[in-house]
């Protein structure tokens, strides 16, 4: 089941599914072009077949060979490239990546931060299509083994990457106006980071919209379908009230510092996320994992020290498409 590079290639180039790792989370690979290839990752996913697929690519210079691109998403490329940011690009109505676009003329594109896939690509020299590897759904795999378990029977290869390095999908952008910025799915870069970049350029007075005060009813089409639920129903704690008046013995998924966990593990089985946002979003899906193979009938999350980081808010978008609240 596992493949090294020049396997990968020989199998997608014969148009065969191969999953890959990226920084974010794993992708479920066919040539963009093929569109039988990327009919059987619909197949494979379930995936609704209005919801396009990112297509991965190696350089800049490649994503130009599809594209023309405008001045401020350029920049953005230049700035943040490789790593955990997608765009959104208007493309040629006879562009050979539609298959992957669901015939739209726009793609969404990255290139993404992992030495095996930026080689991966570069020898296939062709577009990457991948959606996050895992049944439409459910939540994004972020290692091997979650893979393996969900898909394995169905693929052609996995190109192992470890455990991946951010965890949380990347952050999808529509820059076409060089005069507003819309982020269409909060990821790893936000408004922060953009603002930094942009400060001392010419797009410095380039207002940043985020998804919840957008005017726009632009969304991207994934969006309108449940994400990321495991199987376990999840209920989100909001305060200490609430961890309080909880009976013992309860699951919880808990993010936070070490000296709380100890306290919390006295009374209850706890699923330990990590004591930083980095940590916590790096083990979220894999401690999502963790849990569905507890087979509790339900479970609790406590992250007090969620913040309005980009991470912060990305991690508690995911939050809000998984769980109940009390
Ligand atoms: O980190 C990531 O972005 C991962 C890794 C594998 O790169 N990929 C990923 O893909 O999360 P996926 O398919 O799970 O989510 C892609 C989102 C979907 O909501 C889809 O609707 C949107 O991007 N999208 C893709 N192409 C689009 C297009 N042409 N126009 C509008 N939205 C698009
Ligand atoms: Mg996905």
């Amino acid at each position: 089941m596992f493949v090294t590079i020049d396997q990968a290639v020989a199998k997608l180039k014969a148009g065969g599914v191969v999953v890959f790792p990226t920084e974010t989370v794993y992708g479920l690979g066919a040539i963009a072009s093929n569109s039988e290839a990327v009919d059987k990752v619909y197949r494979i996913k379930n995936r609704p077949r209005d919801n396009p697929l990112i297509c991965h690519f190696f350089s800049l210079d490649q994503i130009e060979q599809y594209a023309r691109l405008n001045p401020l998403t350029k920049f953005l490329l230049q700035q943040f490239a490789p790593g955990p940011l997608s765009v959104l690009i208007d493309i040629p109505t006879d562009s050979p990546l539609l298959p992957a676009t669901c015939g739209r003329p726009t793609m969404v594109a990255r290139i993404p931060n992992h030495p095996l896939t930026l080689e991966l690509i570069a020898k296939l020299n062709e577009p990457l299509a991948g959606p996050s590897a895992n049944t439409s759904g459910k939540f994004s795999g972020t290692n091997p083994e979650m893979i393996l378990q969900d898909l394995g029977d169905k693929i052609d290869g996995i190109l192992d990457g470890g455990q991946c390095q951010i965890g949380l999908e990347s952050t999808i952008l529509d820059a076409r106006n060089n005069n507003s910025l819309v982020i269409l799915r909060q990821g790893a870069i936000g408004s922060r980071e953009l603002k930094a970049v942009l400060s001392t350029t010419p797009f410095a007075q380039t207002p940043i919209y985020l998804p919840e005060s957008q005017k726009t009813t632009m969304v991207t089409p994934g969006s309108k379908y449940k994400h990321y639920a495991p199987r376990t129903p999840v209920i989100c704690l909001h305060n200490y009230e609430e961890l309080k008046h909880l009976p013992v013995q309860q699951t919880i998924l808990f993010g936070g510092s070490v000296a709380e966990y100890h306290t919390l593990q006295a009374n209850h089985q706890v699923l330990f996320l990590g004591e930083t946002i980095v940590q916590i979003s790096h083990n979220f899906y894999r401690c999502l994992y963790d849990l569905d193979q507890l087979k509790v009938s339900q479970a609790w999350l406590w992250i007090p020290i969620l913040d309005e980081s980009s991470l912060g808010r990305s991690l508690r978008d995911k939050i809000e498409k998984i769980t109940n609240t009390l």
